[in-house]
């Protein structure tokens, strides 16, 4: 399905960026890693590197550094002669730091699309293509312990939306969507740095209500939504009890 196609993955060095890195390789696809974290960032790439050769390469990206976030899109463009998809998932829960989690998670994810549409639009030389924005539950139900993180990912639903109705989008052939999973297991819920929560009892409460799901559900879901040529705006909720689509509503 991903076949000869190329994908930039943003926080790719582990948890859900490195398996919808990892599920696109095994499928033919090339990949380009980039992640905050240098060490983590070079230890996936000479695992990948060892399996899939030169399908795959890696820059250390912070996505709140433009210049650093428009070099990957340059380099991979440079590489493999094309980008396919753009997967927005670099992201952090941060109600302490909250400027920097607003920086990081909407506002890296407002840089990546705008490189994305740029690169991926036909009429400035793209073939089309897909552009996938990390949101979550959160960004559908409020979530009382971490204010901050929800309100960044409600903006993302929006602003995905919003650009899935334009005319530059629609009439270019790029399509986006919103993946929106309940608690997944990667290291985003661990609780070891409660500094980072509001009410680390809160969250333990909402966790244990809601359950974890296994990061192969999600990386499922991933690929049926980049597979699925009518889901342009369309919001995909995934929690244990199962995967609904949300529409966007028009306005
Ligand atoms: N795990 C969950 O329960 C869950 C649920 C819903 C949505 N999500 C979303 O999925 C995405 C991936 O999260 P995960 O669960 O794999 O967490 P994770 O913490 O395992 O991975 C996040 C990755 O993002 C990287 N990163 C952090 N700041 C960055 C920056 N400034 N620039 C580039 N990379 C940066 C980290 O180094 C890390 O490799 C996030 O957007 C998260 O909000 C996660």
């Amino acid at each position: 399905m991903f076949s000869g196609k190329v994908a930039i993955i943003t926080g790719s060095a582990q948890g859900l960026g490195k398996a919808f890195s990892r599920v696109l390789l095994e499928q033919g696809g090339k990949v380009c890693l980039s992640d905050v974290n240098p060490n983590v960032l070079e230890k996936t790439y000479e695992e990948f590197k060892a399996e899939f050769a030169d399908s795959v390469f890696s820059l250390p990206c912070d996505v709140t550094e433009k210049e650093q976030l428009r070099e990957v899109f340059r380099r991979t463009k440079e590489t493999f002669g094309r980008i396919d998809l753009v997967v927005n998932n670099a992201g952090i829960v941060h109600e302490v730091q909250w400027e920097k989690c607003i920086d990081i998670n909407l506002n890296g994810t407002i840089r990546g699309t705008q490189l994305g549409l740029e690169y991926l639009r036909r009429d400035n030389g793209g073939n089309g293509g897909v552009i996938l924005n990390m949101a979550s539950l959160a960004g559908i139900f409020p979530v009382n312990y971490t204010p901050v993180y929800c309100a960044t990912k409600h903006a993302i639903i929006g602003y995905t939306r919003s650009w899935a109705l334009h005319p530059d989008a629609v009439n270019n052939g790029v399509r986006l969507v919103c993946l929106c999973p309940s608690f997944v297991d990667t290291d985003m819920i661990k609780m070891d740095d409660k500094s980072k929560y509001i009410g680390p009892d809160l969250a333990q409460s909402v966790l244990d209500k809601h359950g974890v799901m296994s990061i192969d559900k999600i990386t499922q879901e991933f690929l049926n939504a980049i597979g699925d040529e009518t889901n342009n705006g369309v919001s995909i909720a995934i929690t244990k009890e199962g995967v609904k689509n949300i529409p966007s509503p028009r306005p």
